[in-house]
């Protein structure tokens, strides 16, 4: 990696390198921050959460932001669109301890973007403006921004929201190369990425979107000039990723992880699910976790469903450590 030096650096935070894992609702909880933190991402953060919960001090909402010592840097996002409350959100994520606070304006979520949060922010670019700043002047930490191309291919307007961000004093602004109307479908266009990186001085600008292997972060800085990747749906069973994409930009393979690796790491994660969650809750998460890991197996199928008719723990443990598992 000749032209991205290591470590990274925005406002006043140094980063040990720009490989960031994203905020992932209802995935990127403390257990996946524990299987990440063994591969140092440079940043990871936590699940969204709302604003106006936070500044309640809402018991759940705090709990989606607990975190430990081994998982810096720690990122914490919040969604919501009231400049007030943003501010008040974003000091308490500061004294929380986290390293950076992040406005989510790329929530494609129906319920979210109905009262104009979320990617519903999108549509007004001069109040992202004002709850950045807000957020800006109530916090030391740098303060952050995750958009979208736009609400649609009518109106794209990252380029203009990355100046606007960087008016309003942000560090650096995540852009998802859809647009909101594309919600996870189709692919994500990195132009945009390129054009909001043309028009940014300061801000650094972050590229998202469709990075599932270490290669497509390379072609990622490559085509579109990005300071750094934020790497998501990618990290959902390869919290090793960072390792690899670090591998590939300095010219090396990435590591093979074979089946069996795979299946190490799944009963790793349950291990740390069964530490954090009640044993219902774990075996409802498991449903989700548990496809994760093994994706390439021809037996991937059936797999999926016995793990997620699974009625107990042990028939979960016994389940990944002696299903037959072929190599993709
Ligand atoms: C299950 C799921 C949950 C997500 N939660 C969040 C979130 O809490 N905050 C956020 O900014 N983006 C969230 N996203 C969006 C991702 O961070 C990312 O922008 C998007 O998936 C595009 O990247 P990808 O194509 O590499 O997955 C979520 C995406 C998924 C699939």
């Amino acid at each position: 990696m000749k032209r991205k030096s290591l470590p990274f650096t925005f406002g006043t935070k140094t980063f040990p390198n720009p490989i960031f894992y994203a905020p992932l609702a209802g995935c990127s909880d403390f257990p996946f921050r524990q299987m990440s933190a063994k591969y140092h991402p440079g940043l990871m953060f936590c699940e969204m959460v709302k604003m106006d919960a936070l500044v309640r001090y809402d018991q759940n909402t705090l709990h989606l932001l607990d975190y430990q010592k081994d998982m810096r840097s720690i990122g914490g996002q919040i969604c919501g669109n009231n400049p007030k409350i943003a501010g008040k959100a974003a000091k308490i994520i500061e004294e929380l301890g986290f390293d950076v606070v992040d406005l989510n304006c790329g929530c494609p979520v129906d319920k979210v973007t109905k009262d104009g949060s979320g990617s519903g922010m999108l549509k007004d670019p001069e109040l992202i403006g004002e709850v950045l700043a807000s957020m800006v002047a109530a916090v030391s930490i740098p303060v952050t921004v995750k958009i979208r191309a736009g609400w649609d291919e009518e109106q794209i307007n990252a380029p203009l929201i990355t100046q606007i961000a960087e008016k309003a004093g942000a560090k650096a602004i995540t852009v998802h190369g859809r647009t909101r109307q594309q919600a996870y479908r189709g692919v994500a266009k990195w132009d945009h990425i390129k054009t909001c990186k043309q028009v940014a001085n300061e801000i650094k600008v972050i590229g998202n979107g469709d990075l599932f292997d270490a290669p497509a972060a390379k072609r990622m800085f490559d085509e579109t000039g990005c300071d750094a990747v934020l790497v998501s749906r990618g990290t959902m069973g390869q919290p090793w990723i960072v390792e690899d994409i670090l591998r590939v930009l300095e010219g090396l393979p990435p590591i093979k992880r074979t089946t069996e690796d795979c299946r190490q790491a799944l009963l790793e994660h349950l291990q740390l699910m069964t530490q954090y969650y009640s044993q219902r809750q774990t075996i409802l998460n498991m449903r989700k976790v548990g496809c994760w890991y093994i994706k390439k197996s021809a037996q991937t199928r059936s797999f999926r469903g016995l793990i997620s008719k699974a009625a107990s723990l042990e028939e979960i443990r016994d389940l990944i450590s002696e299903f037959p598992l072929s190599e993709g």
